[in-house]
């Protein structure tokens, strides 16, 4: 009379669920890998619109002739979105310096939408005013001219509108570990050189 499995039957025993496990972990890895695949393909993209500026028919940035300049130039404000859905800014402002400080031109953007995987060019005429310059910056701004090394700041603010709040990055919009709606790009662009790439400014 037995009462229990032999040795050799209990190592049956084992080999048998081993294989079965074995099996099981095959049959889920195989089914599981490919559906964690398509899952995380079919997952939107999330990535920053990129934002780029080019500065067109500059004119007016002579400093020989005293030291109020009149400067005129408008830009092009280009968007880049390369992102699996429509992204929306509004409020958006545009300062331009020279010399770090000087304001020479500045505007208000209409509010603006760039559809999925798309790109905008929005015009953005500027205001501009008479502008005095110390000595200093004159000499600056003749030398530059000469070398065709004059270069702009750009400051653009822009504003995200309320409730476009990525869905499934709860509480945040640009992702940038930043709750706040508003995010600011630099540029520094050289007139008539094309666009220049914009930079987002984190402020601490
Ligand atoms: C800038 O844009 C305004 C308005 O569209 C236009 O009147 C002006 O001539 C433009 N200036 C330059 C330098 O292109």
């Amino acid at each position: 009379m037995k009462t229990a499995g032999t040795g050799d039957e209990r190592r049956g025993g084992d080999q048998y669920h081993r294989v079965f496990l074995f099996r099981g972990f095959l049959v889920g890895f195989f089914i599981f890998c490919p559906l964690l695949a398509l899952l995380a393909s079919s997952m939107p993209v999330h990535k920053d619109p990129s934002f780029s500026v080019r500065v067109n028919g500059a004119h007016g940035l002579d400093p020989m002739s005293g030291p109020v300049i009149r400067p005129g130039f408008n830009l092009t404000l280009r968007v880049d979105n390369n992102q699996d859905f429509t992204t929306c800014r509004e409020e958006v402002t545009v300062t331009v310096f020279y010399g770090g400080a000087v304001v020479v031109g500045w505007a208000d953007v209409p509010d603006f939408c760039v559809e999925k995987r798309s790109s905008a060019e929005l015009s953005v005429p500027l205001s501009h005013a008479d502008v005095v310059l110390t000595n200093e910056l004159r000499r600056r701004m003749a030398l530059e001219l000469r070398s065709g090394e004059l270069e702009l700041g750009v400051e653009i603010r822009l504003v995200f509108p309320k409730g476009q709040i990525i869905p499934w990055e709860w509480g945040c919009y640009e992702c940038h570990d930043s709750s706040s709606r508003q995010s600011f790009q630099l540029c520094r662009a050289k007139p008539e050189q094309g666009y220049v790439p914009c930079q987002r400014l984190l402020l601490i």
